[in-house]
Parts: C-alpha cells; structure tokens; sequence
C-alpha cells in the first residue's frame, strides 16, 4: 500500500470514496469544486493498481492549528490498518509543516486516541467554531466530538518522535532567556 499527497486527478475517486459516509452522516459533504480547491491538502492510500483506498486530509486554521478531515476508508478495506496510516501519515505532515496542536471532529473519538489525541470541547477551537460550525446548517444537530492532540507529542514510531522533540526544542531555544 502507498500513502502519497493527493494530484489533481484523485479528485473525482477522493469524492466518490466520500459519498457513502457522507450519506450516512459520518462526514461532512465536500463538493468535488472544493475537494479541487484544497487538493494540496488530501493525501491517498492506493494498493498496487493505483486504486485509492482511503483518504485524509490536513487543513490548517491559524499558525499553530491544523485539523484532520475527510479520513474515510473504502468499506472493503477496512480493518487492515490503512485509516491509522493515514493518520499517522497526517500528523507526520503537521510535523513538517510545525503545526503544535492538530485536531478533528469525529463520530469515533476512540479511533484517535491512540494516537495521542485527546476529548476536547469547542471553547479550545474557538477558531473552527467561528469560522465554520457557525455557519453550519447542522450547528445544533452536531454529533461530532472534537478531539486534540500535540503533535509533537504524538506517538508515531519512536524515532520519529525523539526527532521531532529535538526539533521543537531547537525551534523554542531562540525564544528562551539566555
Ligand atoms: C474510522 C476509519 C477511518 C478507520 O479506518 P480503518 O482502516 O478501518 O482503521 P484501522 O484498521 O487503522 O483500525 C485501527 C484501530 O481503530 C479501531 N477502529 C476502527 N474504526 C473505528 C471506529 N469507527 N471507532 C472506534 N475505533 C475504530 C479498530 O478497531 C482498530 O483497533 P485495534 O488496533 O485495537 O484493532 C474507517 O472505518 C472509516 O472510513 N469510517 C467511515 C468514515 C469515518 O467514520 N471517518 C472517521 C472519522 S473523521
């Protein structure tokens, strides 16, 4: 299985992918303009012939803040660890990109506690709230829960993890009293 950034032509599968989750309520609808839009943000499993098997993607809301969307994994690929990749590989880009917290709201909370997330509520993504749940036609129907985690504090492999710390550490070092 490859894990790679979404191209342009993924569009229409990363859609299609969507579609019967967002029926279901599971995930917010995103038309096929807006999946094209934010492209940059999506990344993709594909099994060997190059079929996407499962989606993700990170947006970021400020300069410190990035949020997890649009995770779905064909039903007939379920099970076999390709959702936890995706995650795992959604938070190794928040890493590269130096986001500190990264966040979703999800129907399966328990799914991204193993990752090091953690139930939030919507006081700590005031951003989120004002710019997008405002707005949302489902506002007072939400069953989401908002979940957050430090991304560097989130448990990718060991090394990765040591990597990261030494990094943030050398980012905050100007920024401490000599
Ligand atoms: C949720 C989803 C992304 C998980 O993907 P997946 O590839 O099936 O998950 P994995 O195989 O990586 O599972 C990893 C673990 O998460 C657990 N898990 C899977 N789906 C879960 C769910 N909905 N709730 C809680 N835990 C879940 C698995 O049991 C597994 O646990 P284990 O390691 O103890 O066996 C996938 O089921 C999906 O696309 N669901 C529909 C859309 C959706 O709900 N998106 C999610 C949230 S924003």
């Amino acid at each position: 299985m490859n894990i790679r950034k979404a191209k342009l032509c993924d569009a229409g599968e990363i859609h299609a992918l969507m579609q019967p989750y967002v029926r279901q309520g599971l995930l917010l609808p995103r038309p096929l303009a807006y999946i094209c839009e934010n492209i940059r943000d999506f990344s993709v499993a594909e099994d060997p012939q190059g079929r996407i098997l499962a989606c993700g993607a990170l947006h970021f809301l400020d300069e410190d803040v990035a949020e997890l969307q649009s995770l779905a994994v064909d039903a007939g690929a379920q099970g076999h660890g390709l959702g936890s990749a995706l995650v795992r590989h959604l938070l190794k880009e928040a890493r590269e990109y130096q986001a500190w917290k990264a966040f979703a709201l999800t129907h399966a909370p328990e799914f991204f506690y193993p990752f090091g997330f953690e139930k939030s509520d919507m006081g700590q993504l005031t951003q989120k709230f004002n710019r997008d749940c405002l707005r949302c036609p489902k506002l007072n129907l939400c069953h989401q829960v908002p979940v957050i985690c430090d991304v560097f504090q989130a448990p990718l492999s060991s090394d990765e993890g040591a990597r990261a710390r030494h990094e943030r550490e050398a980012l905050l070092a100007p920024a401490l009293p000599a």
